[in-house]
């Protein structure tokens, strides 16, 4: 069989599943509007997350998806593996089909064996799966449908083979297919104390979706009993190009050999994480731009500045003096703007702030680094928090790109007096902070914000969005609630109401929970926090 390539081979499993009768839904945004607890998406049943609960119905029963990840914060994050292994990414795309109360294990089962033993050509015989260690029934359908005998078919009773997609929502058991990628790797099958290395490795989650976490404490039933699976992209891609390596698919390939034309440097054995780092997170910067969310000290901007700022100096190791990452972007680009005409919309605003960032942090860069190994030669084991926070504080250095430049040296950072510095720091621009003349009012505002954090914005891509009530007031005085007929203003987590500022009058628009309705007559913004204010 012809090697394809990772775009034909995503092409092919939603054909497959559009085959079967699954409607091809595109991806969601990566800042979720439906899913004020997310920072993310992390995975492809993220958009349909009120559909398995029941919240919100749909033309169709069964669908299949290619759909943006992004795993570099909240309760999936792999920030920090990424450019170490082969693996890791921070942005991802994750295949997928799901029934919502339609089929569920035996339908799930077949199509997944079909699909990878048939038109993918998997060797069955280098294939294993696990399964929920009380979920027999699924034990018996793989023996059933894949023939599979019973030491292939591997029981698990951790998370393992528990999904759930953050704290809350919908959840259930899972069962993972496995594939052998030889004895020349290191590694052990699923659930022995080698399972973390390269030779076993997991290509594709089938989740029973049955129950909804609703508290910490509770779990319902779903109204039926549903199906989502994940298959990530880059890792089938690898292992039917013959490799276990994503960054050595065609795709990244690609990416690689056009940051070797723009540094002038060849990957080679001691450089090669920062090939990977620079182009995992150009992947993930490109398509947060995309969206419209921009690096900041807070929020999803600071995640996105953390990835944007590990990657520029992993270009900055490979010896870049100037921005690289806007020129890399056009391979990015013709590589995915055929699945992805985001990139090509927002071509303009993804490289200008690529190059501002890289610009003004490159400034930065060289001198922080010389203090930090200044320092480095001084310690044998952990580096003082008083360092951490002027990297952090003067240089622009996120504590995690600190700790990136001291993983390969055994280093640590002194975490409790990184965050104790951090803490004063704010305190001391309270003090500091003069206000615009209305101090005794404005003031309240600090106190408010140390316990709601900012609110996120998602106006520029959606006018309506789910959200955390984090605060209520009144006259200016925090309340517990608001009844019946009172006027008052509403905080939240992320809003899509735009605060007056720069000339543009704040939104109105209709806040509703539950059977209540409040309607916004203003937005105000006050030290980036969102007031939805009704007053009359
Ligand atoms: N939600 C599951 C996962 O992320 C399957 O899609 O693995």
């Amino acid at each position: 069989m012809a090697q394809k390539s990772l775009n034909q081979i995503r092409e092919t499993f939603l054909k497959y599943f559009e085959k079967n009768d699954h409607k091809i839904v595109e991806s969601s945004n990566l800042v979720p509007n439906n899913d004020p607890t997310l920072m993310f998406a992390n995975s492809g049943m993220v958009q349909f997350k009120n559909v398995f609960t029941g919240l919100e119905k749909r033309d169709y029963q069964r669908a299949t998806t290619s759909q943006k990840c992004v795993r570099a914060g909240g309760k999936h994050n792999d920030l920090e593996n990424v450019g170490y292994t082969p693996r890791h990414h921070t942005f991802f795309e994750m295949l997928g089909n799901f029934s919502f109360g339609d089929y569920f294990k035996e339908k799930a089962i077949h199509y997944a064996w079909d699909l990878i033993t048939k038109d993918f050509g998997i060797d069955k015989n280098k294939l294993y799966v696990t399964v929920f260690h009380e979920d027999d029934e699924a034990f018996n359908l793989w023996k059933k449908i894949a023939g599979l005998s019973d030491d292939r078919i591997i029981r698990i009773s951790t998370s393992d083979n528990f999904w759930s997609m953050g704290e809350m929502g919908p959840c259930g058991p899972c069962s993972e297919i496995f594939y052998d990628h030889g004895d020349h790797l290191k590694g052990g099958l699923p659930g022995t104390k080698n399972e973390d290395g390269d030779r076993f490795i997991e290509i594709w989650n089938l989740v029973f979706m049955q129950y909804e976490q609703v508290t910490k404490d509770k779990r319902i039933d779903l109204p039926k009993p549903s199906v989502d699976t994940g298959m990530g992209l880059e890792r089938i891609a690898a292992l039917l190009q013959g490799t276990h390596d994503n960054y050595q698919t065609d795709h990244f390939k690609k990416l690689i050999s056009s940051i070797s034309d723009v540094t002038k440097v060849d990957q080679v054995d001691n450089n090669i994480s920062s090939f990977r780092v620079i182009a995992d997170h150009l992947r993930a910067s490109s398509f947060l731009l995309a969206e419209g969310v921009l690096p900041s000290n807070e929020g999803r901007g600071y995640v996105l500045r953390r990835i944007m700022r590990r990657g520029m100096r992993h270009s900055h190791l490979l010896g870049s003096k100037e921005p690289i990452f806007y020129k890399i972007f056009d391979s990015l680009k013709k590589e995915m703007s055929g699945s992805y005409p985001e990139l090509k919309r927002s071509e303009s605003l993804i490289k200008e702030t690529l190059k501002m960032e890289e610009e003004k942090f490159l400034v930065l860069l060289d001198r922080g680094i010389k203090i930090l190994n200044e320092e480095i030669s001084k310690i044998d084991k952990v580096l003082s928090g008083e360092v951490a926070f002027k990297l952090y504080d003067t240089f622009g250095f996120p504590l995690d790109l600190t700790e990136d430049i001291l993983k390969n040296k055994s280093l640590k950072v002194d975490h409790n007096k990184f965050d104790d510095l951090m803490k004063k720091s704010k305190e001391l621009a309270k003090k500091n902070w003069k206000g615009s003349g209305d101090s005794s009012e404005e003031a309240i505002w600090f106190s408010i914000k140390d316990k709601t954090g900012p609110t996120e914005f998602l106006g520029y891509k959606s006018n309506q969005s789910e959200g955390v009530i984090l605060n209520l007031l009144k006259d200016n005085k925090e309340l517990k609630k608001l009844s019946t007929n009172e006027k008052g203003i509403i905080i939240t987590n992320q809003t899509p109401f735009y605060g007056e500022s720069g000339g543009q009058l704040g939104d109105q628009g209709t806040i509703v929970s539950g059977n209540s309705v409040f309607e916004v007559e203003d937005t105000q913004k006050n030290l980036e926090i969102y007031l939805c204010i009704m007053d009359q």
